[in-house]
């Protein structure tokens, strides 16, 4: 049989690039098909879009318009529309780009193969965006990694309904995995030699699973489940959400060592005012409590939030408010965004009183602190010993490279092939996000 080339572009989230590295293994064990880095080789084209801010569908009929000449060549290429804007969109997609075969949405990834017989054979479009109970996961074979690090997707979609956010609109509402399947995708990954697991959801902390017997277990009985896995020395999780995080969940930082020394926690604003018109469900002295109770266990933890700028409402005095909280929690590394308006939410039916000058005036001040915070916690690193997960080579500088608990990517030279292993290294260098070091020692078991 020939040999289908599937080509997949993603923009978005990690669970968007978890759902495409997904799309590939069962793409290849249903149809056979091999993945290409080169879109001229291919005769399926896959495209899993976000439209988590401004411009997701400009984007997507931009890249759509360059893949229609492809099939003015030939004809019987096949493309597909996934992710969040084909949710979204649906069969408005079509409107504009008549030549899609397929949209599909983040919970009927499994179907694709199915669908894209269905589209050979009738030759006709096919839309699923529907939202299946969570089925996709049964559906997806073991995959097979040569990386020492790895995602698992433990929950899907999202119940928080911030007023901002297109999310629980295109991704579903929150379901979450069974553990046991959780547990043995990792089991198989620690076996291929991942010692890395990074756990993955829109609210990781609202993480709840009833078993068979009526049981539930919530986001810190999976920590500690997964901690027990032999192999398994580093565990990161992202996102997680304020109002989740409750002190069964701060405590397990006493239990379980592997869980790293960096949190990611987004806050996404200063100003209680602004936190209420989010409704993010907690206000400034919960997440600093919150922070403070990590903080008196894990003494040198870092943390580091996501921002939105700008959003209807925000005042100077809101904003001055977010630059305090910065210094004030001392944030390392963070994402900041202006905000944009979503289709269909509450927030865009807001009066919007900032100017774009403004927005963009805000988010340039609000970055420099954030990188300023950085470089502190950088240099800080500077002569100490730090242990790394080396992943590889680097293409650019042909060093080795691998990352630090606090997610800073170090550079390295050696005689010795290191690669899958845990190693100490002393920092001799630094710029803001990469730092150079020499070797020390390799970590012992
Ligand atoms: N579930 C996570 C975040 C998911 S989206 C959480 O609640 O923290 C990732 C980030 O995108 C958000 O934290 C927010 O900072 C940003 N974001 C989401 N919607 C946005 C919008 N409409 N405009 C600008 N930024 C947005
Ligand atoms: Fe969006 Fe809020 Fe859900 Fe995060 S918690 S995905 S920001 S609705
Ligand atoms: Fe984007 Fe959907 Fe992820 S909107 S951020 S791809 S959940």
């Amino acid at each position: 049989m020939l040999k289908n080339k599937l080509y997949i572009k993603t923009w978005g989230c990690q669970m968007n690039e978890y759902d495409s590295s997904k799309i590939a293994d069962i793409m290849e064990k249903e149809l056979n098909c091999i993945v290409t880095k080169s879109v001229k080789d291919a005769n399926i084209l896959i495209l899993n879009t976000c439209s988590i801010r401004e411009k997701a569908q400009e984007k997507l009929f931009h890249q759509l318009g360059r893949w229609k000449n492809f099939k003015k060549d030939n004809p019987n290429i096949i493309i597909g529309v996934g992710g969040c804007v084909a949710s979204q969109e649906g069969k408005n997609i079509l409107n504009r780009a008549y030549y899609v075969d397929i949209i599909f949405g983040p919970q009927t990834i499994h179907k694709l193969p199915m669908m894209i017989n269905n589209v050979r054979k009738f030759k006709k479009y096919l839309i699923d965006i529907s939202f299946p109970n969570i089925e996709k996961f049964k559906y997806f074979p073991f995959t097979k990694t040569k990386c020492f690090s790895a995602f698992v997707t433990i929950i899907e979609g999202c119940n928080k309904y911030c007023t901002y956010c297109i999310v629980p609109y295109t991704r579903g509402k929150e379901i979450s995995r069974p553990y046991q399947d959780i547990i043995l995708e990792i089991k198989n990954l620690s076996t291929q030699g991942v010692k890395e697991i990074n756990l993955l959801g829109q609210n990781v902390n609202a993480y709840q699973y009833k078993n068979d017997k009526g049981q539930i277990f919530n986001f810190t009985d999976l920590l500690i489940m997964i901690s027990k896995i032999k192999d398994i020395k580093r565990i990161k999780f992202t996102t997680s959400h304020p109002k989740n995080f409750d002190n069964q969940l701060i405590n397990v930082y006493k239990k379980i060592p592997q869980l790293v020394n960096f949190l990611h926690l987004p806050v996404q604003s200063g100003s209680d005012k602004i936190l209420s018109l989010m409704k993010r469900r907690y206000n400034i002295f919960e997440y600093t409590n919150i922070i403070h109770k990590i903080k008196n266990i894990r003494p040198n933890m870092q943390i580091g939030s996501d921002f939105i700028v700008g959003f209807p409402g925000e005042t100077k005095k809101d904003f001055n408010e977010t630059i305090s909280l910065i210094l004030d929690v001392d944030l390392d590394m963070s994402y900041s965004f202006i905000y944009s308006p979503r289709p269909g939410t509450p927030a865009s039916k807001m009066k919007d009183n900032v100017d774009i000058k403004e927005k963009k005036e805000r988010l340039h001040l609000l970055q420099y602190h954030i990188n300023q915070q950085v470089k502190k916690f950088s240099y800080k690193m500077l002569n100490t010993i730090q242990t790394i997960l080396v992943e590889g080579i680097s293409p650019q500088n042909n060093k080795y490279f691998g990352k630090t608990e606090n997610n800073r990517i170090v550079f390295f030279t050696s005689k010795n092939n290191y690669i899958g292993q845990f190693i100490n290294v002393k920092i001799i260098d630094c710029y803001l996000y990469s730092l150079y070091a020499v070797f020390i020692s390799i970590v012992k078991n």
